[in-house]
């Protein structure tokens, strides 16, 4: 049995990779915070945060309900209030059951939350742009216009709720791969873009946190169940026909024969991101149709609705 390298009395239940440390339960979840609140010290998060609006953005699923619990936890230290939101797309099979466990949790935490619907917004769901995809009718992968538009409800509802910043559990592993599919893409300015902290460009845009960029997504794992955030580990069904599910597999496949592999990496990156950062030039506008900030004369979302909407009226 391997004991705890913090108290040297109970049973490890975690290796943290890149710290050669074993933990046991009560100890991770107390690193657990302490990694999360560093992380977000350092990129200067709680300077002034007294009094200010921390909106979470919580699809019920294990990382972003650890988001709200580190969050809420830290609330009480530094004097912010938190509330919730999620998106639901309409991923049958899916959103439904993480719905269930953002409520339960938002309601063991006391913490207030929103819920909005694309259909209500965009007049169709995932499961019915992923349904066009398949058909050959849109070009879009699922995941593409997943992400187009949950990003842009998130930055548009969470600026109406006077959020201050908008928190995202992504972790270490998420946080990494958008990186590799970044340099693939050759996409240097969405490279030097991510981190800790994405600050705001443009005043309509809200500033994004990400208190577990530096969280394994197993460390993420382990830590909600031991807090007992019932989630139900569900993975959307549209996942694997991303670019994402391959480099997921190939980081897995380099850290597990160089353990700490992922964090060194992410680190590096960071590194590079800093030196790079005088380097950014994306300038934002605002979209002819909908107001909301665009890099170009329509953004992407409406883009993205105007076409859907047309195909399924002409289907
Ligand atoms: Fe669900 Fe991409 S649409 S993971
Ligand atoms: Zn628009």
């Amino acid at each position: 049995m391997t004991l705890c390298s913090i108290c040297g009395k109970e049973k490890a239940v975690i290796k943290i990779p890149y710290e050669g440390k074993y933990l046991c339960k009560k100890c991770f979840k107390k690193y657990f915070v302490e990694k999360a609140e560093k992380t977000l010290k350092k990129a200067n998060v709680f300077s002034n945060s007294s009094g200010k609006l921390f909106v979470v953005a919580t699809s019920g699923g294990k990382d972003s309900l650890n988001a709200l619990y580190v969050m809420k936890t830290l609330s009480k230290k530094y004097g912010f209030d938190v509330e919730a939101l999620l998106i639901n797309e309409g991923i049958s099979g899916y959103r439904e059951f993480t719905i269930k466990a953002l409520i339960k949790v938002a309601n063991r935490l006391n913490v207030p939350y929103r819920i909005v619907d694309v259909k209500k917004h965009f007049g169709f769901t995932i499961d019915e742009a992923a349904k066009l995809f398949f058909e050959g009718k849109i070009e879009w992968k699922p995941c593409t216009v997943c992400g187009v538009i949950r990003r842009y409800l998130l930055n548009k509802v969470s600026r109406e709720m006077g959020a201050s910043y908008l928190v995202t559990g992504h972790n270490l592993d998420d946080d990494l791969q958008t990186a590799v599919m970044n340099l693939i893409r050759g996409d240097f300015q969405a490279l030097i873009r991510g981190g800790v902290v994405v600050k705001a460009e443009h005043p309509k845009l809200v500033p994004r946190v990400r208190p577990l960029h530096y969280i394994y997504e197993k460390e993420s794992l382990i830590h909600s169940i031991i807090t007992e955030l019932e989630t139900p580990y569900v993975e959307c069904s549209y996942a694997p026909y991303s670019l994402r599910w391959n480099i997921r597999e190939l980081l897995n496949k380099l850290e597990a024969v160089e353990s700490g592999f992922k964090y060194r990496l992410m680190v590096k990156i960071d590194d590079l991101r800093e030196r790079f950062s005088k380097y950014k030039v994306q300038k934002f506008t605002e979209c002819r149709l909908c107001g909301e900030p665009s890099a170009k004369e329509i953004c992407k979302a409406c883009e993205i609705k105007l076409r859907i909407m047309k195909v399924l009226e002409n289907a």
